[in-house]
């Protein structure tokens, strides 16, 4: 298969990329790469398909949404994680699907304050709610049978480690890019996957 990875050179994308790439051919991308893509712009989104042409599966591991606590997080920073890990992500589903070829796949990526939230998480768990609601109502109008999915990644051990946080027992970025692969080598769709 040939496949787009958005966000290939992150904690989850690069173990996404290490994980399909013996069996596929992966296009990497992100802001700093080429083909470079910001998904936060619907334009950037566009040039990147315009680029790389047809492929069987999309995958976005990318995104980011402000974490504060609610007393702080201000209009700017609701627009913000709106526009872009909500906004940005379906804007690839939205495009991709004109972009994957028949029975092919787009697996974006949520997180498990969406559904466990915290002290701080409110602009995170809204947007990540959010993406999962968009994306189980596109798979149901995806045409041609394209498959659309989310993984909901917990915390990473990886991620954890970076911030100096116990990582003993979390999940790695390598196990959870197995949900990755499920969901594009798999036949599931409409999917939440909670790695
Ligand atoms: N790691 C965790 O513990 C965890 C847990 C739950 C959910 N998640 C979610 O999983 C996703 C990936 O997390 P991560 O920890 O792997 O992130 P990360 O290590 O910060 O990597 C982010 C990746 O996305 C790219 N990127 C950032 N902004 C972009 C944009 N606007 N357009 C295109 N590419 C962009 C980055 O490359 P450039 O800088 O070159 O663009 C990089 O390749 C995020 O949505 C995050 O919220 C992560």
């Amino acid at each position: 298969m040939r496949i787009i990875v958005i966000g290939a050179t992150g904690t989850i994308g690069r173990a996404v990329v290490d994980a399909l790439s013996p069996r596929h051919d992966v296009v990497a991308a992100s802001r700093s790469s080429n083909p470079s893509v910001d998904i936060a712009d619907a334009a950037s989104i566009r040039a990147l398909f315009a680029s790389v042409g047809h492929v069987d599966a999309v995958v976005c591991a990318a995104g980011a949404a402000r974490f504060a606590p609610l007393a702080e997080l201000t209009d700017d920073d609701f627009a913000f994680s709106i526009a872009n890990k909500l906004m940005g992500q379906v804007n690839v589903i939205r495009q991709a699907l004109a972009h994957v070829n028949d029975g092919g796949s787009i697996t974006v990526t949520s997180g498990v304050l969406g559904q466990q939230p915290a002290p701080g998480s409110g602009a995170i768990s809204l947007v990540n709610a959010a993406l999962e609601g968009f994306a189980r109502a596109a798979a149901l109008e995806a045409p041609r049978g394209i498959r659309v999915n989310v993984v909901s990644p917990p915390w990473i051990a990886e991620t954890l480690a970076k911030l100096g946080r116990p990582s003993d027992g979390a999940l790695t970025a390598a196990a959870c890019a197995k949900s990755y692969v499920q969901s594009v080598e798999g036949s599931e769709t409409g999917v939440v996957y909670r790695p």
